[in-house]
Formats: structure tokens, sequence, C-alpha cells
């Protein structure tokens, strides 16, 4: 076992390889810098679940870099080869390092997940959107925050989070293998700063790619970051027109939906989707998925605010898509994060 592992990590390539150090050292680098949970009460869910077995986290961890390189080896798209410049690395280690003392401070103050509620960026949004979700600074509502949130999210999974994000991908393009791109349409909705936008172009070159986002800010960034048009909209409200889509990807949007709009979400993407078309879905495991890392899942809504995150953890997710048209015809996981693939009948 210990040799097929080190055989299929030798696969992963050397820029793969040196990101996930860099991120692995930011996140020992936070970390250390917050201690998170030093001086606070033990969250219960945590102090139950069961101890994490730090070789059964590597052999998880490794998994996305893995799975990527067997999918560019298969020629189902590209290497993710974006390498930054190091002066253009070490400018967000620093922004998002001194950041984290900020984030810390909310985590430990009461009302540090609703900072943003009231300001003035925040107005007009709704009610659930108005959060410091992750305690991050500014919410959804700044450009340092849009910024920044990429880091945050590599330095949390040590590098592994393009390669999670990528089961997504990975799918589509398994659906779409032959499949003449030239007019098909893909939106990637509640696209974040873009990361998965660039993704989406790489692997679709002749596909037309838009993003969705509802914060401005993010959409600002991600536009920038992936030269994609990206719209400010609400993913209740889409602005396609009915039977427009031919794909829809959505990456970790539902676990932070309130459970009373993830029905009315589901029905939209089924609403502008094609007859025929996918939603490429993904989101963290549920604790069914992975047994032996239940800690890790219960350390989210202990350090993260993430208040949405225990009843995603009870979601039938495959339950709630049918009933929006939607039936799931493949799935894949790796790490923290699961993928599954949907066509509309
Ligand atoms: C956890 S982030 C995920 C971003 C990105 N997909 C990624 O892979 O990192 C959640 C994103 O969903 C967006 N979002 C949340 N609720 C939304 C809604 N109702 N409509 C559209 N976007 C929404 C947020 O603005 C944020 O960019």
């Amino acid at each position: 076992m210990a040799r097929v592992f080190q055989v299929q990590a030798a696969q992963v390539s050397g820029t793969a390889a040196l990101k996930a150090a860099w991120w692995t050292l930011n996140g020992m680098a936070v970390r250390r810098l917050t201690r998170p949970g030093k001086g606070e009460p033990v969250d219960a869910k945590l102090a139950d679940s069961p101890p994490l077995s730090r070789a059964a986290l590597r052999r998880a961890w490794i998994e996305p870099f893995i799975k990527d390189a067997r999918d560019v080896a298969a020629g189902l798209y590209p290497p993710s080869e974006r390498v930054a410049t190091p002066a253009h690395a070490l400018a967000r280690a620093v922004d998002f390092l001194s950041d984290a003392r900020r984030v810390d401070r909310r985590r430990r103050r009461q009302g540090g997940g609703v900072e943003v509620r009231d300001t003035v960026e925040a107005k007009g949004y709704p009610a659930y959107y108005r959060q410091n979700f992750h305690f991050q600074s500014d919410g959804w509502f700044s450009a340092q925050s849009a910024a920044r949130y990429e880091a945050q999210v590599e330095a949390l999974f040590s590098g592994a989070a393009g390669g999670m994000r990528r089961r997504a991908l990975s799918l589509l393009a398994q659906a779409w293998r032959g499949v003449d791109q030239r007019d098909l349409v893909v939106v990637d909705l509640a696209c974040g700063s873009g990361a998965f936008l660039v993704d989406l172009k790489a692997a679709f070159p002749r596909a037309k790619v838009f993003g969705v986002d509802l914060s401005e800010a993010y959409a600002r960034h991600a536009a920038k970051t992936s030269s994609a048009p990206v719209a400010v909209a609400n993913a209740e409200r889409l602005p396609f027109a009915d039977q427009s889509l031919d794909a829809i990807s959505c990456i970790y949007l539902f676990h932070e939906t309130p459970p009373r709009y993830r029905l009315a979400i589901a029905r939209e993407i089924a609403r502008v989707l094609k007859p025929g078309g996918y939603l490429a879905f993904a989101d963290s495991v549920q604790a069914s998925d992975t047994p032996g890392l239940e800690r890790l899942l219960a350390a989210f809504p202990a350090f993260f605010h993430e208040p949405f995150y225990e009843s995603y953890q009870r979601l039938d997710i495959a339950a709630l898509f049918a009933e929006a048209g939607l039936a799931q015809v493949a799935e894949d996981q790796a790490f923290l994060t699961k993928a599954r693939l949907f066509a509309k009948e």
C-alpha cells in the first residue's frame, strides 16, 4: 500500500508539489500565529469526534493531486501550471498572514461572524449573505477580501483546493469528451474570485464561459483573473433564458446557503439548463463520505463561521436535485470535496 502511494505521489508534477509545499507552509504559519482553539471553550461536536490519524490525513490530502495528474495525463484538461512570481507570492502571503490576526480576533469575539451585517457595503443584500463567512475580513464585500480569498482557501487546504475543485471539471470533461465545444455555453455559478473560471476556460477553450456571483467585488476580481464575463446576480434568479445553457458548475455554494433556499436554487439551475445539459457540482464531503476524517468536518463550524454547514451535512444532495429535475449520473471525491455530475432530464 505504501509503495502504491509513493508511486502515485511521484506522478504529481514538480509545479504542483512546489505549490503544495508553499501553501502548506502558509497554512502552518497561520495556525502558529493564531493557535485556533487556544483559550476558547471546546466545541462539543469536535471533542466527541474520533481522533484523526496523521497517515489517513496525508493519504486523503494527496488524493486531489494524484487525481489531477491522472486527468491531465488522460488529456481531460491541461495542467494547472499557473505560478505566481516570487514577489507576487510573497506579497500575497504577507497580506494573508497579517489579516489572519484580524480573522482570529473576529473568531474569538461574540458577534464576529456578523460584523459586516449593518455596513453600507452589505446594504441591500439578503440577510443570510450579510455575514463574515469564515470570519473573513469584510465578508464578501470588498476588493481586498476578493483578492485574499484564494490564498485563504489554498492555505486552509494546504494547496489542495484547486485539485479538489477540478473533480467537478473532470466529470464534465469526461461527459463532453469528443463533443464539439464551439457552441457550448458554460456558467460557473457562485464563481467567487474566479479560480475555477480559469480552469473551465483552459479545459474548454472554444466554449463560451461566463461567471455569476452575488458579490460585486468578487465578480469584478473574477472577471479580471479569468478574462471571462462575470455577472452580478443571485443564484435564485439567474439572468439567463429558460433552457439556454449547456452546463453550469457550482462549487462550494450549497454549504453556505440556508436550507430554505437550496431547492429554489436547484430549480433555477434546472430552468436555465438545456435538456441533456449538465450541472457539475462540488462541495464539502459529508461525514458519511469520509470515515476517519469526521474530526476535520467538525472543525469547520467550530473554527470558521459556517452558519449553514451542519444542515448541509444532513442534506440529501441527490434527492434535492432530483426534485428539481436533475438526475445524478456520476460522482468523484478527493480529500474534503465531493463532486457530482447531474444531467437535466
Ligand atoms: C465559498 S465561496 C465559493 C466560491 C468559488 N466557487 C470557489 O470555488 O471558491 C461562495 C461564493 O458564493 C457566492 N454566493 C453566495 N450566495 C450566493 C447567491 N445566492 N447567489 C450567487 N452567489 C452567491 C459568494 O459571493 C461566494 O463568492
